[in-house]
């Protein structure tokens, strides 16, 4: 949905629309945002970043910060940490290369992350909360956001408190995963929770978690009042999803000249080889569920990106460009085409 008219702001920056791709590590990165932003996502997050690593020397995680040279607004940089100086350092350099946002990931439940106190591990401090949000608010020009789960487990869910600590001291909206660390990604996401936090407080509220149709974006919009949603996993391999599409609605044909574009993205950002490995990550994605698992490998081992194409104009010419995606989800076999046999791969060098 993107309107004329914002459909929610973040201190004076508006925001067109309400689907917003969630911050992914190893995915929402320059190529895929750029994917998804053509199919209609309103924001994007980046990867997330360690503070240690951002207030050193230049090294590889500086590169998660990285925007699309042809310029990409609204973006929220996101970091994580477990002091406040520290964070607060790293978001003022940060600031200056290109963040609209600055959010801190009081979410992510990995232990080497959330056991020292960072990510989720933030939630059972709320004097650090209080600290960092004070501290960045009173600092930077940008916004300062932060993304939450429920709290640490079933017995400890304080995500409206630490979302009233985060707002009393500035932060500009807050975005829940309805989900406590223990849960991980496991069980139902808890939308019960986004409601009460949305009566809460007088922020942007993002609702996040177990959305995977459109259906799903509007049911979770009408039962939280939330004001925009985050989409994450459901988004891999399917970002028509942010522009409200769902993928059972589309052809073979719109798959394939997505995965081009794609295709191009990752390459002219990543270069040949990298760029490759990247896409096979994401090709997986957009296979997924559907009757091509056998072509994989094929991809896999292609050197170079005319290699790539060419499997893909194979793939082509055996799967009709207009059978509809929901067709080739029933489809238990394919036949193989002729590059796709491990024989003719190989002797092809593809
Ligand atoms: C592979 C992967 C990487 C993730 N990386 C991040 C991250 O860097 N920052 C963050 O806030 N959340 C991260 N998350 C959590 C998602 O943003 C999101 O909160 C979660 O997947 C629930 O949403 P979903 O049900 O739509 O997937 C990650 C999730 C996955 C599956």
């Amino acid at each position: 949905m993107n309107s004329q008219k914002p459909s929610f702001f973040i201190c004076d920056l508006p925001i067109y629309g309400d689907t917003i791709l969630s911050p992914m590590a190893a995915y929402s990165d320059v190529p895929f945002r750029a994917i998804c932003r053509r199919f209609g996502a309103a924001m994007h997050y980046t990867e997330f970043v360690p503070t240690e690593a951002l207030i050193g020397d230049p090294n590889p995680l500086w590169r998660r910060l990285d925007v699309h040279p042809a310029g990409e607004h609204p973006m929220v940089f996101q970091i994580f940490g477990s002091d406040a100086q520290q964070i607060l350092f790293a978001a003022q350099r940060i600031e200056a290369w290109g963040a609209d946002v600055i959010d801190i990931n009081m979410g992510c439940s990995v232990p080497k992350v959330s056991e020292k106190g960072a990510g989720v591990g933030m939630m059972r401090q709320p004097k650090l909360v209080a600290e960092t949000f004070r501290l960045l608010t009173r600092h930077l020009r940008v916004p300062v956001t932060g993304k939450l789960r429920l709290g640490w487990d079933e017995a400890s869910q304080n995500y409206l408190e630490i979302a009233k600590i985060m707002v009393g001291n500035g932060a500009a909206l807050v975005a829940l995963h309805g989900r406590t660390r223990s849960q991980k990604y496991r069980g139902q996401a808890d939308w019960e929770a986004i409601a009460k936090l949305k009566q809460a407080v007088n922020v942007p509220v993002l609702g996040n978690g177990d959305i995977h149709t459109v259906a799903d974006i509007d049911r979770m919009k009408a039962y939280t009042g939330c004001d925009g949603v985050l989409i994450g996993r459901a988004a891999l391999g399917n970002p028509w999803l942010l522009g409200r599409i769902d993928r059972e609605q589309l052809t073979f044909g719109e798959v394939t000249a997505v995965l081009r574009q794609h295709l191009h993205e990752a390459i002219s950002y990543y270069g040949t080889r990298d760029g490759l490995r990247n896409m096979n990550r994401h090709l997986k994605k957009y296979f997924s569920g559907l009757a091509l698992k056998p072509f994989l490998p094929a991809f896999q081992a292609a050197p170079t990106a005319v290699a790539f194409e060419e499997l893909l104009h194979e793939l082509e010419t055996a799967v009709p460009s207009h059978l509809p995606i929901a067709d080739l989800r029933q489809m238990s076999h394919f036949p193989l085409p002729r590059k796709f046999t491990a024989k003719d791969a190989e002797s092809a060098k593809i």
